[in-house]
């Protein structure tokens, strides 16, 4: 198989990739005390900083905005300059990084709040299952409290301090996770959206608060160097739309009159992230379905392999491919598809969590090469 089409160079607003094969947000659940991203994170980034672009793991934009054990923010100085460790070691090798910003919103538990308060969300509807608490336990979802219309442009206004933050520890940009069921996913849904203020009912409304998120950073960092990520017909956290088609159809044709970086699809087949390895659920074709919609760069997302990414770049559906768990488990990715080596194996016990052993620990070629002639 060629991969030649992937190793075609890629401008993303502001940021000039050298080839198209993206490593998206992972959330590895392994910062220290404060959500202070530690020094083995800025190995782990460095390590896979020949990814065309490295897209960082979701990261809190505010203490409401936590919600998994573990998870780094971008609102503290001790973050930001956690951090910059971690821009700095994807630099000194080359790379670009952007940081992904996220509110968990009602997918969170009220013990990532200080003062014990309930999550927030557009509406008091708790999602299913349970959520892990900061210490791992597993709790019932509680049903979140409804923001108050008042209290939402302090919710823009720290996605911006986030975006500024971001900039300050020395990011190339953000990718605004607007995807996966968290806050502003929640907004955009009508089974988790059922306000009825300016924010709620018809999708112009429900789209306003990530539009104003974007606007707003777009205008404190440049929008060139301002992403979105998506996942139409995703239904992680318990979300659903009454037309998913038409809903995002508009969300996408607003965002695309942006001139953002790039637009990140995530296809509905990875659903069931962090649940299975399962790339067969494919229900829909979100880039097939959206990609005409957005005049910007677009990446997609979801259970792709080295062949159908080729084939998503050589039909036009997408301009790059973002590979998850692959790139968790093979640190130098572009450089097994570009001399097609075999790839290391996924290991999803040590995903979330845990140590060096499958974060830093994955094998790259050189040091196999070295080691077998030894
Ligand atoms: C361990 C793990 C953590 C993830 N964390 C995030 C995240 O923080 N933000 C996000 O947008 N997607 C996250 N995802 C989804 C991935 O970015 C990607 O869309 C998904 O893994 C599908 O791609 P793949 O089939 O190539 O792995 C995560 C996926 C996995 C497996």
């Amino acid at each position: 198989m060629s991969t030649d089409i992937l190793f075609a160079p890629l401008q993303l607003g502001a940021l000039a990739l050298p080839h198209r094969i993206v490593m998206p947000a992972l959330t590895r659940m392994r910062a220290g005390p404060g959500g202070v991203p530690q020094p083995i994170s800025a190995e782990y980034y460095g390590q896979r900083a020949s990814a065309g672009l490295v897209i960082t793991e979701a990261t809190a934009i505010s203490v409401q905005g936590h919600g998994y054990p573990q998870m780094p923010g971008i609102h503290t100085a001790e973050q930001i300059a956690g951090w910059r460790a971690v821009t700095d070691a994807v630099h000194a090798q080359g790379g670009r990084v952007v940081l992904q910003i996220v509110h968990h919103g009602r997918w969170s538990h009220s013990s990532y709040n200080p003062d014990g308060s309930l999550p927030v969300a557009p509406s008091a509807i708790a999602p299913p299952g349970n959520a892990y608490t900061p210490s791992f336990t597993q709790l019932p979802y509680e049903v979140p409290r409804a923001l108050e219309t008042d209290e939402l442009p302090a919710i823009v206004a720290s996605f911006r301090q986030a975006a500024q933050n971001a900039r300050e520890a020395g990011f190339d940009g953000v990718e605004i996770h607007g995807a996966n069921g968290f806050l502003l996913d929640q907004f955009l849904q009508d089974g988790s959206n059922q306000r009825t203020d300016a924010y709620g009912g018809t999708i112009e409304n429900r789209a306003r608060l990530l539009l104003e998120v974007v606007d707003g950073i777009s205008s404190d960092i440049g929008a060139d160097r301002t992403a979105v990520r998506l996942s139409p017909h995703g239904n992680l956290g318990g979300l659903s739309d009454s037309d998913t088609v038409s809903h995002f159809s508009y969300v996408i044709g607003e965002l695309s009159k942006r001139n953002l970086a790039y637009l990140h699809l995530i296809e509905p087949r990875a659903s069931s992230i962090g649940l299975a390895d399962d790339a067969s659920i494919d229900s829909a074709n979100n880039a097939a379905l959206f990609r005409h919609l957005f005049a910007g760069p677009v990446i997609t997302a979801g259970g792709y392999t080295t062949q159908m990414g080729v084939d998503a770049v050589a039909s036009g559906l997408a301009d790059a491919v973002a590979f998850g768990r692959m790139f968790i488990a093979n640190p130098d990715l572009p450089e097994r598809i570009r001399t097609g080596a075999l790839l290391n194996t996924f290991d999803r016990s040590t995903a979330y969590g845990g140590d060096a052993h499958g974060y830093t620990d994955y094998p790259i070629l050189s040091v196999k090469a070295e080691a077998a002639s030894a």
